[in-house]
């Protein structure tokens, strides 16, 4: 089954249908500023990976959610989850009705949008549903929700608002790894000592081959790692568990690290390798969509 294959949104309003919630990896994130409001500004390449969330959609008189799946304990199922604030600023009190479904397999505060991800898978498939549109203001639910809802690399800017969609990225695969460490994204953005901090080139360049873009991305940084690290130093530990991959990175405010592979073999070594040392840690492979 390809990954398009495995999200089916409701062929009419009204018909049952599901989404994938991939997963959103920051390849890079200056903090290029901060706003009075205090949100930061930022400047990062981001990518969505071929493991998520999947969300289903079946018709029903009332509103209603059920969780189920390995990354399910501790996450709420009332009002409190991003996919029931999605539905209820698509609705806006009409009282439509939807049975929602999550099977939740990605990390909550993890650094890779679990949460935004489902917001806008919610958004997608329950304007489908209804037959609505989209809300212009899904940036409310949370930063990382625009960057969910474009297909393919973007380059995201601003508070997480401005988006340009960049042009098909080399192949390669990733390896996730989370310690099972929950690092809150306030703490580790307060915590950024520097918040002016250089942005990406103006303009990027095009890249044909997979060691182009790493040598790209060595020149880069992700500026929320050292906050991050200093919060919950077993952040350097996956990195170094990921010390065969082409490039390893934090992704957003952690404390999930991704590795680059250019196979999916390698990536599948790495990911056995690593789950077999560290049996406690979430680690998981997947494909740059996109690419
Ligand atoms: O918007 P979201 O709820 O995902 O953001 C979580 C927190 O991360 C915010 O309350 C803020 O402290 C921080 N943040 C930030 N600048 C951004 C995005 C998030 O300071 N661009």
């Amino acid at each position: 089954m390809s990954h398009a294959d495995r999200t089916d949104l409701p062929s009419r309003p009204g018909a049952a249908g599901s989404r994938m919630a991939w997963a959103k990896i920051n390849l890079t994130l200056h903090a290029t500023g901060q706003r009075s409001d205090g949100y930061h500004l930022l400047d990062s390449l981001v990518v969505r990976a071929g493991i998520g969330d999947e969300l289903r959609v079946a018709p029903s008189d009332r509103l209603s959610l059920t969780i189920s799946g390995p990354g399910a304990a501790g996450v709420p199922t009332d009002a409190r989850n991003l996919v029931l604030k999605a539905a209820a600023l698509l609705d806006a009190d009409q009282g439509r009705g939807a049975a929602l479904h999550l099977v939740k397999n990605l990390p909550a505060a993890a650094g890779i949008g679990g949460g935004s991800a489902d917001a806008a898978a919610a958004l997608q498939l329950l304007a489908a549903h209804w037959d609505l549109v989209l809300p212009e203001n899904s940036a409310q639910l949370g930063a990382d929700v625009p960057v969910c809802l474009a297909d393919g690399p973007q380059r995201m800017r601003g508070v997480g608002d401005l988006l340009t969609p960049l042009p098909a990225l080399p192949a390669c695969h990733l390896v996730l790894v989370n310690p099972r460490v929950d690092v809150p994204t306030p703490s580790v953005f307060a915590a950024l000592d520097n918040k002016t901090q250089p942005a990406m080139p103006e303009v990027l360049p095009e890249f044909s081959a997979l060691a182009e873009f790493v040598d790209f991305l060595r020149g880069q940084r992700n500026d929320l790692a050292a906050p991050a690290i200093a919060r919950a130093p077993v952040i350097a530990v996956c990195l170094e568990a990921l010390d065969d991959a082409l490039l390893a990175r934090m992704s957003g405010s952690g404390a999930t690290c991704f590795g680059i592979y250019e196979t999916t073999a390698q990536a599948e070594a790495a990911r056995a390798r690593i789950a077999d040392a560290k049996p406690n840690w979430w680690v998981a492979t997947g494909p740059v969509l996109g690419a």
